[in-house]
């Protein structure tokens, strides 16, 4: 069925069950969403989470923010954008290739404020840097906000109808979300904020990571990680009423302390916090 008015071209296509739509001319400037425009990567996907976690930061003009594990590079470009692209971000990820992708990303979308290193951000800081413009490492209290988009047992991803890691796997990722959590304090100015997060359900890479942090290092502070559309932090894993409602965890469960959006509980597995270090 074919129809037009003055917001939309479109068809609606009725199958036997369910509505698909295909939008031909949009009235607003942004590009069609279809497959064309995702594959000459002008604009990338994001789930609902990965953008609330883009929002938390909140990047600013003439911030200077690090993006610990950036690649794809999804929420980095997010991040440059939001600043009109006028932020200084430095996106780094071990990977030589995935570094060249995150360059490649920002050079399609005509992002200038990022510059992308293969590092690995477990050593990102040190004494001995030159200063940020060097490249990495990057001397201590160099960085307004940072982004620890920590690398995870990735249980939240959706559909996932089989997975093959084993329990010791999956406990394994603690120690190096504490080594990086340990960098991202070091290149965190004082007064800066860093935003912790991650794309899993496991107690001790979320709630268990904030309790860790914050025992660990008592110059951080949790702040709430606003704006907040996902539910609160899981009870009896370390952090108080207060501090769980702090912390975002997207998930279908419910939620005794904060009443969720039903529309938001329908999103991957998501985990956000959000620190202020003095
Ligand atoms: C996608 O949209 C673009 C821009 O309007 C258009 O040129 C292209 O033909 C569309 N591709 C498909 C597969 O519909
Ligand atoms: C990043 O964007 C690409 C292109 O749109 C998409 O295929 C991919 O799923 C996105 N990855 C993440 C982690 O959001």
């Amino acid at each position: 069925k074919g129809q037009a008015d003055k917001h939309f071209t479109y068809f609606v296509l009725i199958i036997s069950s369910g509505i698909a739509v295909h939008t031909i001319l949009p009235a607003s400037k942004l590009p069609v969403v279809n497959e064309t425009i995702y594959s000459k990567g002008e604009v990338l996907l994001q789930n609902l989470p990965s953008i609330v976690c883009g929002w938390v930061l909140d990047a600013k003009p003439n911030e200077c923010i690090l993006d610990m594990c950036a690649a794809p590079g999804n929420k980095t470009t997010h991040l440059a954008e939001m600043s009109n692209d006028q932020a200084t971000i430095i996106a780094l990820d071990k990977t030589p290739q995935k570094a060249a992708k995150i360059k490649e990303s920002c050079d399609i979308q005509g992002i200038t404020c990022v510059t992308a290193y293969a590092f690995d951000s477990t050593k990102c800081c040190s004494e001995e840097s030159k200063g940020i413009n060097s490249g990495p490492p990057f001397p201590p209290n160099s960085f307004d906000k940072v982004l620890l988009d920590a690398p995870c047992s990735g249980l939240g991803q959706r559909p996932q109808l089989v997975n093959k890691m084993t329990p010791k796997m999956i406990g394994s990722y603690k120690f190096v979300q504490r080594k990086l959590f340990a960098e991202a304090v070091k290149v965190l100015k004082v007064g800066g904020k860093l935003v912790y997060s991650t794309c899993t359900i496991t107690e001790e890479e979320n709630e268990g990571m904030v309790a860790w942090a914050l025992e660990k290092f008592p110059c951080l502070k949790l702040i709430p990680a606003e704006p907040i559309l996902g539910g609160t932090g899981l009870p009896n894993k370390g952090l108080n009423d207060a501090q769980r409602l702090m912390v975002q965890r997207f998930g279908p469960e419910d939620n005794e302390l904060r009443k969720v959006d039903p529309i938001y509980k329908d999103s991957i597995g998501f985990f956000i916090a959000a620190f202020s270090k003095s």
